[in-house]
């Protein structure tokens, strides 16, 4: 094991092939966020357990759970032990909590993503009996009508925007079926969706016009407290209802383990989650589809042709061009990755998007193929993999056949604009998140 001092830190961390230089890529240059790829191939390479010495503000900030050092881990091997080994590497972290007073650290209990075992274990259950692929199959045709009423002119001359179209409210949607959200709420929904974050409320007053607020944070606590009394409301009124839903079945599965177990404010929280993890990931997953079709249009003839070919499409961009591209954890105690010696209390940028396209584990790993065999982590890996995958999956192709159905063609009518980037968007600036906020494209019959 190499131990890291101050004097050895950069050689410490700089065992792989030899750099040109002592010092790393400057990896926070900002052209190095909106193609990542070259950057995490100099990591992997050279860096592969990188000291994060400069840790700008807002960069990774998801991943920043320990009081120690920060280091970015870009090889698919180490990230993948990481990911298995819980006991070493925590994913305890605080959430996004309701307004009111915070809890300390050692109070937070966590949402099931904030969780480690066994706590974690038994709140997965809960949501994950009610999200299960077998289950997707009653969802799927109430998926099927929404796409098809989403997509209704999207064959105008002009061509359509797909992100505001398509990629950005299928998804808001989708989460708020699942939720039981009733359709005249949406718009609240939606608007609480934003709220979660002051970045995404500013993005939501401007798309509005409403952006001339001096402070927007009492309206945004306000919003975001509306949404923690909608749901208190609807699980109260799940209880013994017969409904059997996400929530009906997150409140009995409460009601059971107890109060002191898993309090009503945790289960809300949890619904929190679902509406934060599922929204904005799949959307960029639908954008990121895209743009690579448009690149390719001879792929659009063959999915048209073999429609086996739609769910290869989905996984190879889930690889290629992953939309969550970091995860965070924590070294619970002192520990060893890839030969360098890490402290306890360290933070860990874990690269997934550089993971999948490490060419030790991938053949042609910068090429999109559809004849791969190893799997991708694009979802995670371990306790914590996603548990919005099927129906992510599920959205996606239900989209893909839709339109393939309809339209023998599609092409790109102008600039791709990364989500952050565009006027109405999702934010891709801390690096956590991959997309496109803007993407003009025209499809013909
Ligand atoms: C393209 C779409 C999606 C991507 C790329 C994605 C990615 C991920 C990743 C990487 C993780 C692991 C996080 C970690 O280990 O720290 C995760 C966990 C999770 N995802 Fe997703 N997700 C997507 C869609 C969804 C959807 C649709 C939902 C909700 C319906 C959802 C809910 C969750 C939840 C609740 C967890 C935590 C699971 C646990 O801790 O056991 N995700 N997701």
């Amino acid at each position: 094991m190499i131990a890291v001092t101050t004097a050895t830190r950069w050689k410490a961390v700089t065992m792989s092939a030899p750099y040109p230089s002592d010092s790393p890529p400057d990896i926070y240059e900002p052209s190095r966020g909106d193609d990542p790829y070259e950057t995490y191939r100099l990591l992997r390479a050279h860096f592969p357990i990188l000291l994060d010495t400069r840790r700008p503000e807002g960069m990774y900030p998801h991943a920043q759970m320990g009081t120690g050092d920060r280091y970015l881990v870009s090889r698919f091997t180490d990230i993948h032990g990481i990911l298995r080994d819980h006991e070493n590497f925590s994913n305890q972290r605080r959430g996004t909590l309701p307004p009111g007073p915070q809890p300390s650290r050692e109070e937070w209990r966590g949402n099931l993503i904030g969780d480690d075992p066994p706590r974690h274990g038994m709140i997965r259950q809960m949501v994950g009996s009610a999200l299960t692929p077998r289950s997707m199959l009653a969802l799927e045709p109430v998926i099927r009508r929404t796409v098809v009423a989403m997509i209704e002119g999207f064959d105008s001359a002009e061509g359509v925007d797909f992100a505001p179209r398509l990629a950005i409210p299928l998804p808001l949607w989708m989460i708020a079926y699942l939720l039981g959200v009733d359709d005249g709420e949406m718009e609240h929904f939606r608007k609480w969706s934003f709220a979660s974050d002051p970045q995404h409320w500013r993005i939501y007053n401007e798309s509005r016009g409403t952006a001339d607020s001096a402070d927007p944070e009492p309206e945004r606590t306000a919003a975001l407290a509306e949404f923690y009394e909608y749901f208190d409301a609807a699980v109260e009124a799940r209880l013994d209802s017969g409904v059997d839903d996400l929530v009906s079945r997150l409140a009995a599965g409460q009601q059971k383990v107890g109060e002191d177990a898993f309090t009503r404010q945790e289960l809300l929280q949890v619904i929190h989650l679902l509406l934060l993890g599922g929204n904005e990931t799949t959307a960029n997953l639908l954008t990121l589809v895209f743009n690579k079709l448009a690149d390719e249009p001879g792929l659009w003839t063959r999915m048209r042709g073999d429609r086996s070919l739609v769910d290869k499409v989905v996984e190879e961009t889930m690889r290629w061009d992953s939309p969550v591209q970091s995860i965070g954890r924590r070294v619970v105690r002192d520990t060893e990755i890839g030969g360098v010696a890490i402290a306890a209390e360290s933070s860990l940028v874990l690269l997934l998007g550089s993971a999948n396209r490490d060419e030790r584990v991938f053949d042609r790993a910068n090429q999109f193929a559809l004849d791969r065999e190893a799997s991708h982590i694009g979802f995670g890996f371990g306790i914590h993999f996603c548990v919005g995958a099927p129906v992510t999956r599920l959205e996606v192709a239900i989209v893909l056949n839709e339109l393939l159905d309809r339209y023998a063609t599609m092409e790109r009518t102008g600039e791709a604009k990364l989500a952050g980037t565009a006027p109405l968007g999702l934010l891709s600036e801390s690096r956590r998140l991959r997309g496109y906020g803007q993407l003009p494209l025209r499809f013909s019959a």
